[in-house]
Parts: structure tokens; sequence; C-alpha cells
């Protein structure tokens, strides 16, 4: 047995940092944690789908296997309309957000995911992860919630979290007093706190950016990234890219470095969204030591327009996305 907390006593101790907490938050966190645990076990059979049929082992209706991505959003929907546990629930994978009227009218909370990051890769058992975002509503409790209940600056989240299904199993998650990591022992079933209170590498060697939209990058990232690829340093320059942002973004918070998803000539907002991807990495990044900003801005600034609109993204160790605005502002003023 370990000794190291696990996640739910973590989350009962962390409870004290709030006054006057009803213990919501907690239960909600909870929930994510339950769910995810679900998610996990669907994740790691997709491999064995050809081997025992597409069915698997569950379905007693004999429906078609779900994408996982529709069933990933399907859990995590689902256990928290049931618990009774927020207002709101608005998902990359859903047109409109679901307003939530449950028995308790009094949920004081809305929540917004990507159930399913970096979907690509769930064929070719490359790991992929879950990004959640909480926010408290500004609408009145009880009342139906409203599109301003879910369209806050990234600032006013209340906590923020992933779950990386990778070579093991972590939650990460921060709810404004930094960021803390923990491993699932799948043979337990239970999460144990591995990475108390990660802290972003001020700078780093690592760079995450699909290279093939190279061309049609602004000129001021075009000359970040040829300077990165020949600066000088005692531990060379690498390129990393995954395809999944979460999976990226975790390595490169633990080892140093930077995601960059850049506007392009074809796609002026980028390709991220900010909602579900963007904002709550931007929190659990600051929360870090890190930064995020969209090129000029922070991202947790931004005022956003619609549940899925886009934002180009740079992301990671601080004195990196420093170096990145500078060289995109300083480009701008030339041109
Ligand atoms: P999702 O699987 O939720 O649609 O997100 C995929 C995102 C992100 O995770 C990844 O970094 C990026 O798309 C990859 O995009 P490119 O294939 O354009 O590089
Ligand atoms: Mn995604
Ligand atoms: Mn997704």
């Amino acid at each position: 047995m370990s000794n190291k907390p696990t996640l739910g006593e973590f989350i009962i101790e962390n409870e004290k940092q709030f006054k006057y907490t009803s213990g919501e938050l907690s239960r909600l966190i909870n929930s994510i944690r339950l769910a995810s645990k679900i998610v996990n076990h669907e994740v790691k059979k997709a491999g064995l789908v050809d081997i025992i049929g597409a069915t698997g082992d569950v379905n007693i209706q004999g429906e078609e296997q779900q994408k996982l991505d529709i069933y990933a959003n399907e859990v995590f929907k689902k256990s928290l309309i049931n618990r009774d546990i927020i207002c709101g629930f608005a998902s990359e994978e859903e047109e409109n957000y679901i307003k939530i009227e449950g028995n308790n009218h009094n949920n004081k909370y809305v929540l917004l995911i990507d159930p399913l990051d970096g979907s690509s890769n769930i064929d070719v058992n490359v790991s992929v992860g879950t990004i959640f975002s909480i926010y408290r509503r500004t609408t009145p409790l009880g009342s139906k919630v409203k599109t301003e209940d879910f369209l806050q600056k990234g600032n006013k989240q209340v906590a923020a979290g992933y779950i990386v299904y990778g070579t093991s199993t972590m939650l990460v998650y921060t709810t404004g007093f930094g960021v803390n990591g923990f491993t699932l022992n799948p043979s337990l079933g239970t999460f144990y706190l591995s990475h108390p209170n990660i802290k972003f590498p001020t700078s780093g060697n690592i760079m995450s950016v699909n290279h093939c939209n190279f061309p049609y990058f602004q000129e001021g990232v075009k000359s970040y990234i040829k300077h990165f690829q020949t600066q000088k340093k005692e531990s060379p320059n690498v390129f990393r890219y995954i395809g999944s942002f979460v999976s990226d973004f975790h390595r490169n918070m633990l080892k140093g470095g930077i995601y960059m998803y850049p506007k392009t000539i074809q796609n002026p907002k980028g390709k991220l969204r900010l909602m579900y991807e963007c904002n709550p990495l931007a929190f659990i990044a600051e929360q870090a030591g890190g930064k995020a900003i969209n090129g000029s801005l922070r991202i947790l600034d931004i005022d956003p327009q619609s549940l899925h609109e886009r934002t180009p993204m740079f992301c990671g160790s601080a004195e990196m996305v420093d170096m990145v605005k500078e060289f995109i502002v300083s480009s701008e003023e030339i041109h």
C-alpha cells in the first residue's frame, strides 16, 4: 500500500482552502474522478476491439460500439447529470449546452469538457486525454442556466483539469491553489498523489507544433521557429508533436517546453477550442508558473463570443512564451 494520499483524501483535505464551502466543488471533482475511471477502462481496451469483437464484452443490447469520443462524452454527461451535481454541461461533442434542472435546483457550477482529446491517436495506441473546465454560474441559483453562464473569461474558472490515458493514467487539476497530479493504480482503481505542486520549468528544449503548417504561419512565428532550430544550448532543442494537445501539454509541463497552434492563412483563428481546450490548460499552465497567450493576449483574458470558438494558442514555459510573443510583436511592427 502507498503512504501517499489518494485523490479522494486530497479532495477532502483541499476543501479547507475554501471558506464557507458547501462541499459542492469537491463532490463535482469526485464525480469526474469516477467517470474518468470508466472512460479509462474503455480506452485501455480499445486495441482489443478486433480481438474480442466490436461490441466487446459489455453490450447486452447488441448495439454497435460507439466511437470512443462519443462514448466518453456520454459517460461524463450521464455521471454528472445522474449525480445531480451541476446546473449546466457543455461539450465539444454537443452543439448546444445542456440545462440541468435535477432535483436540486441550487447547483451552482457549470462544466465544459473535451471528453476525448487527440482522438485520432486511439487506433494507434498513442496517449489521449480528457480536458475539463468549471465555472460558477452568474445567473441566479434555481433558474435555468443561460449562455452567459458558460461564456465567461478563463480567468473566472473555479477549477480545471485533465486526465491523460497514457502509459499510466493520470488526473491533473487545479482549484487555483497550484497544480497536483495523481496516478491511477489500475489494480486497485485508486488515484494516488504522485506529482504534488507541479511547476513548469521556466524554459525548456521542447517545441510542439504541426510543422506542416509552417508555410502558412505569420512571419513572427516562422522566425521564432527558425531561431529555436538554430539556438545553441547545452542540451539540444527538439520538436515533439503527439497530435494530442493534452499529452503534449503534460510532457512539456513536466520537462519544459512550448506548445503552439498558431493561426494560418486558411484558419485565421487556429484550430483549438477556447472553452474546452485552451482556457483549462491555460489556467493549469499559469497555476504551474507557465504562460498561455493567443499571440498577443493572455488566453485567460479573452472575452468568449461563442461556445465553440477557436483561438491560436502558445502555451508552456514562461520564458519561451515571452520569446515567441516578442518575435510576433516585433515582426508586426516591421510589416
Ligand atoms: P480533438 O481530438 O479533441 O479533436 O483535438 C485534436 C486537437 C489537439 O489535441 C491536437 O493537438 C490538434 O488537434 C492536432 O491538430 P493537427 O492534426 O492539425 O496538428
Ligand atoms: Mn481536443
Ligand atoms: Mn475531442
